[in-house]
């Protein structure tokens, strides 16, 4: 098939200690800057030079401590247990480039709609239209205890509460319309009040009435990310999602959930080009192919028990202390474990058993190691064709990269890889279109 477009490119990144590869932080190659603009900008410059459309930061709303009902292993051996907010970092991000978008994660079941609303479109108009917001519902208690609540909120009921979210915070983005405003200052109208319409919104979760103070934004809305896995997730990221994001183990599971968001978009009266879909992966390169296995191994080589279990507790919002390493897991357990129910599933599918270990668990789920998402290892040319097998087999429009150490992954990939996939006219060799939504090839709303 071929391309129309060339191969998004996402950086996947995280305001903490360490990347998605929570061992990253003790990789002697990890800047240990991630306290300073300098670190952030410095990455920013680094995908910028990389062609990259997008550095995308995830976020959690608590420090990991639901495993043994303390924060103690996080904090002890460094599992994401810093999280700084966004807003400041991607600002510093988006200062330090021209051209490269800027993505945060916001959730609907912590932060309210106007918040919301009100802090993207700010960042959009400062930015030249280069933001983008990564719509989550959030995952476990912690997070809920953090905000005053004492347990998240139930799977369902917090989608059906994000679809109202959505409701809001478009509503608010459409108060002006696109000529509200005038700045005439012979006749005095800054804005023209006919084209400013205020919201008026009733729903079962949300009210809000009034207007954004915040003029409609250079793109119209900011980007707008999901990256829902389950049915109903998928449902939501179909509905709503510009830019999908997806953990998908295998080129088979990329090519199916690829053509089932692309149906799922088709129902809600959307068309198929104007979502985008990356998986996540890990980039593993090397002058030579022996070069790029020693990196691999040594990235290898940091990871600990500790990081899975922990990052399992906090993903799965269920304390896996509970259990020794080879107890199987009850009934009970399996269904407590209310978080990413995709991930308690597939350690389900690949184990063979209804009631697997807390072994099998990290074995199979690759929480805390490299097996968590693919893995393109090798020379230049044989990532190259590894990423280019997703992307002509109809599985993805691009990738969100993750670092296995920071920024180095990075440098690596722009130094290496960027330049093989361009001689292949698999990635851009310039930036075109002055908004992020112009580089994605999304329109404009
Ligand atoms: C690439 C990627 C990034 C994600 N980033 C976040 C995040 O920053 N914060 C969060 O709470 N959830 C994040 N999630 C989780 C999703 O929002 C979603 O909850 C999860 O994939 C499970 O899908 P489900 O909610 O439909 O069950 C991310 C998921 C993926 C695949």
């Amino acid at each position: 098939m071929p391309l129309t477009q060339p191969m998004l490119l996402v950086a996947f990144l995280q305001a903490s200690n360490c990347s998605n590869y929570v061992a990253s932080w003790r990789h002697p190659g990890t800047d240990p800057g991630f306290l300073t603009f300098d670190y952030y900008q410095q990455i920013a410059r680094t995908l910028e030079t990389g062609m990259f459309h997008l550095a995308f930061f995830d976020d959690r709303l608590a420090m990991p401590s639901l495993y043994g009902d303390s924060p103690a292993t996080a904090l002890q051996h460094g599992i994401r247990a810093v999280k700084l907010d966004l807003i400041p970092v991607m600002t510093a991000m988006l200062l330090a480039t021209r051209h490269l978008g800027v993505g945060g994660t916001y959730s609907t079941t912590y932060y309210p709609p106007f918040h919301i609303a009100r802090l993207f479109a700010t960042l959009d108009h400062l930015s030249g239209g280069r933001v983008a917001w990564n719509v989550v519902t959030s995952l476990n208690d912690a997070e809920a205890r953090n905000f005053g609540r004492v347990q998240h909120v139930e799977h369902a009921v917090r989608y059906d509460q994000a679809d109202e979210f959505m409701q809001v915070v478009h509503g608010l983005w459409q108060t002006w319309d696109v000529d509200a405003l005038l700045m005439d200052r012979v006749q005095e109208r800054f804005a023209d009040p006919a084209r400013v319409h205020p919201l008026d919104f009733q729903g079962a979760w949300w009210h809000a009435q009034g207007t954004l103070t915040v003029p409609r934004c250079p793109q119209g809305h900011p980007v707008i990310i999901q990256a829902g896995q389950s049915g109903r997730g998928r449902d939501f990221a179909a509905r709503w999602g510009e830019l999908i994001f997806v953990i998908a183990p295998t080129l088979a599971a990329g090519q199916e959930i690829y053509a089932d968001i692309k149906t799922r978009a088709l129902r809600y009266g959307r068309r198929p080009e104007a979502i985008k879909l990356a998986p996540a992966a890990y980039v593993v390169v090397g002058e030579t192919a022996s070069i790029a296995r020693d990196k691999l191994a040594y990235v290898e080589s940091l990871a600990r028990p500790e990081d899975a279990l922990v990052l399992l507790s906090e993903i799965l919002n269920y304390d896996f202390a509970r259990h020794g390493l080879d107890e199987s897991l009850p009934t009970a357990a399996l269904q407590a474990m209310t978080g990413v129910r995709s991930i308690v599933d597939r350690v389900l599918h690949l184990s063979g058993k209804a009631h697997p270990t807390v072994r099998e668990f990290l074995q199979h789920s690759g929480r805390g190691t490299l097996a968590e998402m693919p893995r393109f290892v090798g020379t230049p040319s044989q990532v190259a064709t590894q990423m280019a097998t997703w992307l002509t087999g109809q599985a993805c429009d691009g990738f969100v990269i993750a670092a296995t150490h920071m920024p180095g992954a990075y440098e690596d990939f722009a130094r290496l890889v960027v330049p093989e996939l361009q001689s292949r006219g698999l990635a851009r060799t310039a930036y075109t279109g002055s908004t992020l939504r112009d580089q994605l090839g999304l329109p404009y709303p």
